[in-house]
């Protein structure tokens, strides 16, 4: 099968490489040698990556430490079952799924790929494999972030950083239809987009002062650094910075801040797509490639805003 891989570090998306790989073994997933209990080879039919994943050390490193080079990056992914690991339930062959894989095995910018079967949930028919892959991680990252770790209720207000990003463009949705009050941060360029995915107000990281907007129940970031610990400041009694960047790296002074890693939920998933259907949710996808093109896809010439999505399967 056609696959990126990664071997050196130092190189970031320049060092991917379009290779043939071997596919995955059905028949040994499926007797119990195989040791890969319910697991899941799905034909990969479009692929997300995350920007900085050439960065995680998951991407090198398998959970017991070990080099796990050449590895395949990209863990967001759409696709249909085409066979079932020992011990497998609760899908079956030939169906419609989306999710995230392990962030330790190999991904999904690949012809096949190898998932626990509880990472996956199904994809409505009448949603396109591209939009699945494109809501995978934004959304479960969101709606964790929001809902699950920040505790956001209706009338409370959340600060929003990056909101016109793919994760953050997807928390300004989820966050207004909850019924609070967003405020989108982010670059100037990004204003439009951000008031676009329902943010109400908009500061400019680089222009406006993040402390005329007073105080917020819920801050989510996914920038870090600098702007993480000037928001802790911002967060009210009782209240939460949640973020995606690491370890908290600001605490609010009566408040709590998490630092998380989205987990793949199926009934999240599950909802994040029935929204996606009704017209509530919009991706934020910023340019669709084919697998032959996506090494150039993810080192552009100019910056690409939004998500790169990789149609692997056309
Ligand atoms: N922990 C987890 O589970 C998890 C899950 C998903 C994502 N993440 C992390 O979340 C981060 C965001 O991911 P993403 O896919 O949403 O990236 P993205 O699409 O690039 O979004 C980031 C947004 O923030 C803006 N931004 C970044 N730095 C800024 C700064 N200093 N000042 C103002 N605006 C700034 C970007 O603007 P420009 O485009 O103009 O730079 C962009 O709009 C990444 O670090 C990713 O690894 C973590």
């Amino acid at each position: 099968m056609k696959a990126i891989v990664v071997t050196d570090e130092a190189a970031g998306t320049a060092g991917m490489t379009l290779v043939e790989r071997p596919e995955p073994d059905a028949a040994l997933l499926a007797s119990l040698d195989g040791a890969s209990y319910g697991d899941v080879v799905v034909h990969v039919h479009a692929s997300g990556f995350t920007g900085n994943e050439l960065e995680w050390p998951s991407t090198w490193v398998d959970r017991l430490g070990r080099d796990r080079t050449p590895s395949i990056p990209g863990h967001e992914l759409a696709g249909v079952v085409t066979a079932l690991g020992y011990g497998t339930t609760g899908l079956s062959v030939g169906q419609r799924v989306f999710g995230l894989t392990d962030w330790t095995r190999d991904g999904t910018l690949a012809e096949y790929t190898v998932v626990e079967a509880r990472n996956l949930a199904p994809l409505p028919s009448d949603v396109d494999f591209t939009v699945g892959a494109g809501v995978a991680m934004t959304g479960l990252t969101a709606w964790q972030g929001l809902f699950d770790h920040g505790h956001l209720q209706a009338g409370q207000s959340v600060l929003v950083h990056g909101a016109a990003g793919a994760v953050g463009s997807m928390a300004a949705q989820l966050a207004r239809q909850a019924g609070a009050y967003v405020i989108g941060t982010g670059r100037a360029s990004g204003r439009q987009t951000a008031l676009d995915f329902g943010a109400q107000e908009f500061v400019d990281l680089e222009n406006d002062a993040l402390e005329d907007v007073g105080g917020v129940d819920v801050v989510f970031d996914v920038i870090g650094g600098d702007v993480q610990k000037r928001s802790a400041g911002l967060v009210r009694a009782g209240g939460t910075l949640v973020t995606v960047t690491g370890p908290p790296e600001a605490r609010p002074a009566e408040g709590l801040a998490v630092g998380f890693v989205v987990v793949s939920d199926r009934a999240q998933l599950g909802e994040i797509a029935q929204r996606v259907r009704d017209g509530r949710v919009r991706t934020n996808i910023g340019q669709i490639a084919d697998l032959d093109d996506a090494v150039a896809a993810f080192n552009p010439t100019e910056r690409i805003k939004g998500k790169t999505i990789i149609r692997v399967h056309p």
